[in-house]
């Protein structure tokens, strides 16, 4: 019975530990992108533009996203700009967060 729940316990806790994204952290780190891709409100301080909605995407295609501005395979010098210094934990931790909001 011990054992069973220390199996249990390695696969919670363990695989948190290994998965790809930390949405705590991405929360920190998350925080200069909500100007722009507003949470609350899907809102955005130029109404004008299209900043598309980032709560609720899908995990993997944010990653993705933030893979190819980073890499320049997206062009748009403003998310250039803002994908260019994140590490692949970042961008992990972020998709995480924002994957999870619903
Ligand atoms: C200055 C405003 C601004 C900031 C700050 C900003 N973004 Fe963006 N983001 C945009 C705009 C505008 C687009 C649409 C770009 C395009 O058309 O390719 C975009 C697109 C994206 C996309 C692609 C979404 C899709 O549906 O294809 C992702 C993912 C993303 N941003 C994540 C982030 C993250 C993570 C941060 C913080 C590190 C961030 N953004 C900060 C304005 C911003």
């Amino acid at each position: 019975m011990k054992k069973l729940l220390l199996v249990l316990l390695l696969m919670t806790f363990g695989s948190q530990l290994l998965a790809a994204g930390n949405a705590e952290n991405g929360k920190l780190i998350s925080y200069t992108c909500t100007g722009c891709h507003g949470i609350k409100f899907y809102m955005n301080a130029y109404p004008s533009y299209h900043v598309p909605r980032l709560g609720g995407q899908n995990e993997a295609y944010i990653v993705s996203a933030l893979k190819a501005y980073r890499s320049g395979e997206r062009s748009h010098s403003t998310m250039k700009a803002q994908a260019g210094s994140l590490s692949d934990q970042d961008i992990a931790d972020m998709s995480a967060y924002f994957a999870s909001l619903k």
